[in-house]
């Protein structure tokens, strides 16, 4: 039997990454929004590529949750995507009603599923999922670290002048302005990045990284979806392959690195349970610290949301 994908919200997140698990031939995709007619539209045409592309893959569009039951993984992008000048924390009222919903119908219809959170904030709609849902936190999780990671690796590949795959990153903590970018993880071709790069050339990379979404929307006037469908696909591969991949993603932390009970962006194994493992990297003194400032606005935002839940 194929595996079963669902993508609730069909917008640019959403049918982008339809079309990109579709496209990886795998599993059958469905794709769930709100607004009438337009998932199916756009499930239609993704599944009429298949003849040129050469893909079988089923994919279906549905306002509903009928389609969706039995999924083994659920990718959720619905919510408002940021416009110039809002922060991802702007979004957190907007989005936590629609977040709700979702995973209480999805963890009703797919109750064995893994769940990859999408929506803004990530890190605080993560938790909520997890909190929603009643799954075991190996899961439930978000999806910000390997887009954080493929930008900054984009950023130093072009600096460099070196091909992108020759370049290894790890970006820690929340998905906002304080995410941290650990040189000690950062290498080129093996070698690491404090031989080819000076202190302030990597923190100047590190910050235009942090800025990376503000980017885009300022350019666009929405958020990104290209890079974020990708990193959506780089982790259902992990799991749907069981591939014990270690990439950045929003986790439950238990006391690791020293934080207990909240959703942040660490290393992590990714296999056929989900979060099989969080991978403990030793932090200098300066990066703890960052870390620390990031996980305090990581539970500013949860704090403020649990206040109206
Ligand atoms: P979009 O506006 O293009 O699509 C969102 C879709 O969600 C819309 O089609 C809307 O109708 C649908 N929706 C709203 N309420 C729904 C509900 N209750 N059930 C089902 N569908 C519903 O937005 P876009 O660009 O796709 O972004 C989606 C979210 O992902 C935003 O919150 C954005 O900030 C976030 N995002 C997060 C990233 C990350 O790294 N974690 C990267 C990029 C975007
Ligand atoms: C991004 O980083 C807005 O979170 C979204 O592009």
């Amino acid at each position: 039997m194929r595996h079963k994908i669902t993508v609730v919200g069909a917008g640019n997140v959403g049918a982008t990454c339809a079309q990109r698990l579709a496209e990886r031939n795998y599993a059958d995709v469905v794709l769930v929004d709100i607004v009438p007619n337009m998932p199916q539209g756009k499930a239609l045409d993704i599944m009429q590529a298949g003849p040129i592309y050469g893909y079988d893959t089923l994919v279906i569009g549905t306002n509903g949750y009928e389609e969706t039951a039995g999924s083994d993984v659920v990718v959720i992008t619905s919510g408002l995507p940021r416009k110039p000048g809002m922060s991802r924390d702007d979004l957190l009222f907007a989005n936590m009603d629609i977040v709700k919903s979702v995973v209480q119908n999805i963890s009703k219809t797919s109750p064995n599923a893994v769940l990859i959170v999408v929506t803004n904030p990530l890190d605080a709609m993560s938790q909520l999922a997890w909190q929603v849902s009643g799954f075991p936190a190996e899961r439930v999780m978000g999806m910000a670290g390997v887009l954080d990671t493929a930008r900054f690796r984009t950023f130093l590949a072009m600096e460099l002048k070196v091909s992108v795959s020759d370049v290894s990153a790890h970006v820690l903590g929340g998905h906002g302005d304080t995410m941290v970018p650990v040189p000690e993880l950062t290498t080129i071709g093996g070698v690491p990045v404090s031989h080819l790069l000076t202190d302030e050339r990597f923190e100047e990379i590190a910050q235009r990284t942090r800025d990376g979404g503000a980017e885009i929307v300022k350019l666009l006037n929405t958020s990104a979806w290209y890079a974020p469908s990708a990193a959506v696909v780089e982790m259902v591969d992990a799991i749907l392959l069981d591939k014990k991949k270690v990439l950045p993603v929003c986790a439950l932390l238990r006391g690791q690195y020293g934080i207990k009970d909240l959703y942040v962006g660490v290393p992590a194994k990714l296999g056929h349970k989900g979060v099989e493992e969080i991978v403990e990297v030793r932090l200098t003194e300066k990066q703890r610290a960052e870390l620390q400032k990031s996980v305090d606005a990581v539970k500013e935002n949860w704090d403020k949301m649990t206040a109206k839940l």
